[in-house]
């Protein structure tokens, strides 16, 4: 069976089933018909209007093609919200309808596992979990909110990985829509929206009048065979979207949204200690790092010891006014590995993609591919950092070092960069291997302090632009050596400019 939407959100088959066939019927009632008639429409149009004031429904004021109106059936059995006393009118809490429907669908692991169509509609919930083997089909114009009282939203333990709440020490707020120990979890639509109606959290976390850290958006830990695609996720509590420990995870064709000033952390996409991930062909636009990539918090993210790793983002592009486009850490103490992100272009961003990490993190940063960047209208280009000092308690180990090496950017092209490329090694944190190829960024400022550098092993193939700093090694196309460095150490960082 295909689910067709059922006739509140289907103009066309609901209108037709209405209009009177019978011609002899109708001329011999004819005034009694068009009295009903009229009353009909009257009290559609009522309706309609409260319904159009309470958010709701959507006849009069939109249309949808008719592809959309039947959804694909992408599981053996499908099932509506509305079947489990869902009520779109962005005002009924449907709670209980996502928790019944995860139920049902729970029961079907063994046939191939179940489908949530939600229909077209403005759908307020409290935080709820996913189960395994499922779809999630949002159809256009339906709209997931999250209330934004926090009462309703449960408190968890902290991620083992963190030993806290990112914010607060302690438990931590759920995600809107939660899963553990999950397989095979599609969420998916025709553009269809979760909305974490972030605006009350963004303020009471600037007021102060929280006492645990937000929670995301999304959040799915220790699960496999995750695929995100097709539709749009925003206002955010907290990070966005976040896979924790998970293996084989793909995230395609989605639009995160946030206001990009005062919507506090919310991180587009953050992979945590998670293997063989795939991240393409997304637009993200959001009030902190489009993408965060991490793996635990100092002493506790050494301890739990799960990396990030095979992680590839290619086709994206990402806007930041507060951060960057693309960033790997400050939290990586398990580790990063095997990271590459191609076809990427940040545009009016502060900066575009940054390593970030600081004594006591441990961990390494090792085999990372940049290819192909399109830098417009950002601050600061290229950045690796390693003072940047957050930390979780105390308690953290000044012996943890992170390693961080083996990184290449190769096609960096740009314009309106005020700094191309800021690599800020210490004798501490030297950063080891670099390499740069074919870069060409144009410049908003003086021509000093535009490639900054500091502990810094590596080198430079062909010409580039701005020239290189002197502790790069300089080898021609060929790979033949031209000249070493003498000064890996030198530095020439200026935070200043
Ligand atoms: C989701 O499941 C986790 C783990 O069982 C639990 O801690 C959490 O409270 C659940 N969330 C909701 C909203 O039921
Ligand atoms: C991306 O998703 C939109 C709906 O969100 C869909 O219309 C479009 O075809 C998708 N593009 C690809 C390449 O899948
Ligand atoms: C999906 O919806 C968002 C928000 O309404 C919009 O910005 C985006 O362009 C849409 N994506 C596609 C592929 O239609
Ligand atoms: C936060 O904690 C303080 C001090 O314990 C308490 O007075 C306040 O009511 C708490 N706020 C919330 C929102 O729970
Ligand atoms: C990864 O997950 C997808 C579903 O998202 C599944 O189709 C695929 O078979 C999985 N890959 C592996 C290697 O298990
Ligand atoms: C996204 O939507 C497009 C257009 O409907 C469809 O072809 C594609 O298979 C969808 N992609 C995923 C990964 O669901
Ligand atoms: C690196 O990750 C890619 C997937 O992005 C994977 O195909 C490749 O095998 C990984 N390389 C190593 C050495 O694990
Ligand atoms: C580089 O990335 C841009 C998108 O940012 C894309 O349009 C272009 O085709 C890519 N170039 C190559 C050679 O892949
Ligand atoms: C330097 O890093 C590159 C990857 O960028 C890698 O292929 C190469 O083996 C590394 N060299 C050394 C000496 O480790
Ligand atoms: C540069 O710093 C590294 C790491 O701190 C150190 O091992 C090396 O000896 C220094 N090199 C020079 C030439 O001072």
């Amino acid at each position: 069976m295909v689910e067709t939407l059922t006739p509140t959100s289907s103009p066309s088959s609901w209108w037709c089933r209405w209009i009177p066939t019978n011609t002899t019927f109708f001329s011999l009632h004819k005034p009694l018909l068009l009295a009903l008639w009229l009353a009909f429409l009257f009290t559609v149009f009522y309706w309609q209007r409260d319904a159009a004031t309470a958010g709701g429904l959507l006849l009069f004021r939109r249309d949808f093609p008719s592809r959309m109106l039947i959804l694909p059936k992408l599981r053996p059995v499908a099932f509506n919200l509305k079947d489990f006393g869902g009520v779109g009118d962005g005002i009924t809490l449907n709670t209980a309808a996502f928790e019944s429907a995860m139920l049902a669908i729970s029961k079907l692991r063994k046939k191939g596992g179940g489908q949530l169509n939600v229909p077209p509609g403005y759908w307020l919930t409290a935080p709820f979990n996913l189960t395994s083997h499922m779809t999630l089909f949002l159809a256009e114009g339906a709209v997931i909110l999250g209330i934004d009282d926090e009462k309703y939203w449960p408190l968890m333990p902290p991620l083992p990985s963190y030993g806290y709440g990112r914010e607060h020490p302690g438990p931590r707020f759920g995600s809107l829509i939660h899963g553990q120990n999950l397989k095979d979890v599609v969420v998916t639509g025709y553009n269809g929206t979760i909305d974490g109606q972030g605006q009350t959290w963004w303020k009471k976390y600037r007021q102060k009048l929280l006492n645990n850290t937000r929670g995301p958006l999304v959040q799915i830990m220790w699960s496999t065979d995750i695929l995100i695609s097709n539709i749009t996720l925003r206002d955010s509590p907290f990070w966005t979207l976040h896979p924790y420990d998970c293996k084989n995870v793909t995230i395609r064709n989605v639009t995160i949204l946030a206001p990009i000033f005062e919507a506090p952390n919310t991180d587009g996409i953050d992979p945590d200690s998670c293997e063989d991930m795939v991240i393409e062909n997304c637009y993200i636009s959001v009030g902190d790092d489009g993408i965060a990539i991490k793996s635990g918090w100092d002493q506790y993210g050494i301890a739990y010891a799960r990396p990030s790793t095979n992680i590839r983002i290619r086709n994206l592009v990402v806007r930041t006014m507060v951060s960057a486009g693309v960033s790997i850490g400050s939290e990586m103490s398990g580790g990063v590995s095997n990271v590459t992100v191609e076809n990427l272009h940040v545009w009016n961003s502060r900066r575009a993609i940054r390593i970030k990490t600081a004594p006591g993190r441990g961990g390494y940063v090792r085999h990372i591919t940049y290819q192909n960047v399109t830098l417009d209208n950002v601050r600061v280009g290229i950045i690796v950092k390693t003072d940047y000092n957050e930390y979780a308690d105390d308690e953290y180990d000044r012996n943890a070092i992170p390693i961080l090496e083996d990184i290449s950017y190769t096609s960096i092209h740009g314009e309106g960069v005020r700094v191309p490329v800021r690599i800020h090694g210490s004798d501490e944190i030297p950063v080891r291997n670099i390499t740069f190829r074919d870069i060409s960024i144009g410049i908003t400022h003086k021509k000093q302090h535009i490639f900054q550098c500091s502990y810094v092993q590596g080198r430079v193939i062909g010409n580039i632009f701005p020239a290189p700093c002197e502790n790069l090694d300089l080898y021609d196309e060929q790979g033949q050596l031209i000249k070493r460095s003498v000064s890996q150490n030198m530095s020439v960082i200026d935070y200043d400019f």
